[in-house]
Parts: C-alpha cells; sequence; structure tokens
C-alpha cells in the first residue's frame, strides 16, 4: 500500500513537472482537421502546389490518389495543380536540385509527405502564422516556434507582415486576419491527409462497420432472448 501511494505520488509530481514545462513554451494554435472537408482540402491543396512545391516535395503523394481523394477529376487535377510534372501517375517530386536548395537556403527544405506526424497539426498551424520582420537575417524574416528558420515567409503576400515586440507579434502591413488564417488552417488541412492518405477510406469505411455491427444487433439480441428464455 505504501509503494502504491508513493508511486501515485511520483506520478503527479511528474505529470504537473510537464505540465509546467510544456505552459513555458509558445502557445501553439489550435486547427480543425476534417478530411471529409473535400473543399477545404482542394483549397489546401491548391495552395501547396503554389507555393511550397516548388521547394518541398511530397514525394509519397501520387497526384492521380490526390484526384480520387479529393473528388477531382484527373483533368481538373493537370490543368489546376500540376505544375512541377507531367504524368498524373507521378508522384509530387520537385524539380529543383537538393544541393542547390543547399546553396541557396543553407539547407535543403525537407519532404513535407509526413510532416503532420512529424511536426503536429498544431505546430505547422503556428509555424505558418508566426514569420516576422527581423533585420538580422538574410531573409528578412524569422519565427516565432522556429528560431532562425532557412524558410522565407513564402505566404507574405496573404498575410502581410508581422513584427515581434517581444515575443508578441502586431501586425507591420495590412493582411486580413481571418482570410489568413482560414488558408493556412486549409493548407495544414491538407498536409494531414498527405500525411496518411487512406485516413479518407478508414473513415468512409468505418460508417459501413458500424451499421454492419448495428444490423447484427438487430438480429442477434432477439436469438439471444430467444435462446436464454427457457434457462431463466
Ligand atoms: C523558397 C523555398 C521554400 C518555399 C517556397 C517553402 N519552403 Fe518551407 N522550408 C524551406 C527551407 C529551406 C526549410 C528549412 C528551414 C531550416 O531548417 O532552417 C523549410 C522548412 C519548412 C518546414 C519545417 C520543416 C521541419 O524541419 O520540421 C515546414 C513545415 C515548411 N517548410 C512548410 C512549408 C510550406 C507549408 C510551404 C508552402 C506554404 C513552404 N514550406 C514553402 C524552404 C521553402
Amino acid at each position: 500500500m505504501r509503494n502504491l501511494i508513493y508511486v501515485l505520488f511520483i506520478g503527479l509530481i511528474s505529470i504537473s513537472a510537464t505540465q509546467l514545462m510544456a505552459s513555458s513554451k509558445i502557445h501553439l494554435e489550435p486547427v480543425e482537421i476534417d478530411l471529409s472537408d473535400k473543399a477545404s482540402l482542394q483549397r489546401g491543396a491548391k495552395t501547396f502546389v503554389n507555393y511550397c512545391l516548388s521547394c518541398h516535395a511530397a514525394s509519397f503523394m501520387r497526384y492521380n490518389r490526390m484526384a480520387k481523394d479529393l473528388d477531382l477529376t484527373e483533368e481538373q487535377v493537370i490543368y489546376n495543380l500540376m505544375f512541377a510534372s507531367d504524368k498524373i501517375g507521378e508522384t509530387m517530386t520537385i524539380a529543383m536540385r537538393s544541393d542547390d536548395a543547399k546553396k541557396w537556403f543553407g539547407v535543403t527544405p525537407p519532404d513535407l509527405s509526413v510532416i503532420s506526424r512529424a511536426r503536429g497539426v498544431e505546430w505547422l498551424n503556428t509555424y505558418l502564422r508566426t514569420f516576422y520582420l527581423d533585420d538580422e537575417k538574410i531573409m528578412g524574416t524569422n519565427n516565432l516556434i522556429f528560431k532562425d528558420v532557412g524558410m522565407p515567409h513564402v505566404l507574405w503576400q496573404q498575410q502581410g507582415y508581422l513584427e515581434n515586440e517581444h515575443g508578441h507579434l502586431t501586425a507591420a502591413s495590412k493582411g486580413n486576419d481571418a482570410d489568413y488564417n482560414q488558408t493556412v488552417a486549409d493548407l495544414v488541412n491538407f498536409l494531414a491527409y498527405i500525411g496518411e492518405p487512406s485516413k479518407i477510406q478508414r473513415l468512409a469505411l468505418g460508417k459501413w462497420v458500424l451499421l454492419y455491427l448495428f444490423l447484427l444487433f438487430l438480429v442477434v439480441y432477439p436469438m439471444k432472448k430467444a435462446f436464454w428464455k427457457d434457462i431463466h
């Protein structure tokens, strides 16, 4: 018994210690992930191919698979979303060579196929919203949760620029916050999708499994009652 109390006590202390540590870090912005929201995924895909695919590949993702999952025809994908390659069966690779990238940015932009699982969606949401002006950097910008990041603020046209005053970001030039946050949320939703494309099918299948179990219950329950009637 005494051991049990001891274990519980240590457990409590370590839980509150990790919470303290977590709360001293920068607050992460929550984001809603909804893989059934095809319109959001389509908007996210558009932002991704226009603003990210020039530097980052998503080499686990095939264009024709994306067409199917996002309710788009292959023609729509070819004409609106394919700038980096020309065959619908190809994966989302980039033309930039990684040693060139290293020369330009000091570091090769990582493949973003599974970044939503590596970093978490809230981290991504915060990262994409917290680039700010910093004269001391070659890019002219820095990032609140990725200090001295080698990536420029590629969505500056959508967000405008922010200034950092003692850890608080304020708008330096006008950008519409709500629109920008939606753009980023859609993009993060898309990054969550490419991190695990089969989840869409799993969620869809899940409904049928539940329906099947329900129907099975309707049959099995009266049967159980009938079988046990004489025994009770
Ligand atoms: C001009 C090239 C360029 C473009 C365009 C670009 N990035 Fe980056 N990105 C980089 C570089 C370089 C790094 C590595 C930064 C470092 O390690 O300092 C990076 C890092 C990142 C990281 C952090 C990866 C990690 O280490 O965890 C994420 C997430 C990311 N980019 C997402 C995006 C998204 C989303 C877009 C499109 C909106 C985008 N990037 C557009 C160059 C780019």
